[in-house]
């Protein structure tokens, strides 16, 4: 009987060594994959970092423009958020935020000083992801939104970002 009893228990034991074993075996396996990761990345990341490089760039230029602007055309990060969020300013008769508007489109190049739009660049200036989706289509939202009927300046440049928000919006989210 305690024989018995000695070889359950040691088929037990054996069973959990070979489980813990296969357990580090996998844990062996998951370091591997990540060394090959490592090795994949940093053969991979001298265009991968000049990619991320132009990208910092571009995202520097948008700040710095975004702070320059709000220098001569106050406005509340609610009304960027809001036209981020929803598509539109809170209050559409303030002329001062679409002409902040204008300013920073002006000054990363997506519009021209004559208010003609720019689609590629748009897409690099406004790359980014909604509903945790990256977004590869701003190019071809913005080439139909760059046909703009205004004459103000500001207001095309707002109706414009309208365009390119509300449609993102639409199809993202
Ligand atoms: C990959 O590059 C990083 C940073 O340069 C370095 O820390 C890491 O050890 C490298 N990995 C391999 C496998 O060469
Ligand atoms: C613009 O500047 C004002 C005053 O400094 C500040 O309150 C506001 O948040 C700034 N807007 C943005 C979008 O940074
Ligand atoms: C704009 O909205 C997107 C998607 O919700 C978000 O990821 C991003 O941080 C927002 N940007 C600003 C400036 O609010």
């Amino acid at each position: 009987m305690s024989r018995i009893i000695f070889l359950v228990a040691l088929g037990v034991l054996t069973f959990l060594l070979s489980q813990s074993s296969s357990v580090s075996i996998a844990n062996g396996d998951m370091k591997t994959k990540n060394t090959d990761m490592e090795i994949y990345y940093n053969t991979t990341s001298s265009a991968g970092s000049l990619a991320s490089t132009v990208m910092k760039k571009i995202e520097e230029e948008l700040e710095q423009a975004m702070i320059n602007c709000n220098e001569t055309y106050r406005i509340e990060m609610s009304y960027i958020e809001a036209l981020n969020e929803s598509g539109s300013f809170p209050d559409e008769t303030d002329k001062t935020p679409k002409c902040y508007v204008r300013c920073v489109l002006e000054s990363t190049g997506v519009a021209s000083e004559d208010g003609k739009y720019d689609p590629a660049k748009t897409a690099e200036v406004f790359a980014g992801e909604r509903g945790g989706r990256p977004m590869d289509d701003i190019q071809e939202i913005a080439a139909g939104c760059a046909d703009r009927q205004e004459t103000c300046k500001c207001e095309r440049a707002y109706n414009y970002m309208k365009c390119l928000m509300e449609t993102e919006i639409r199809r993202y989210q």
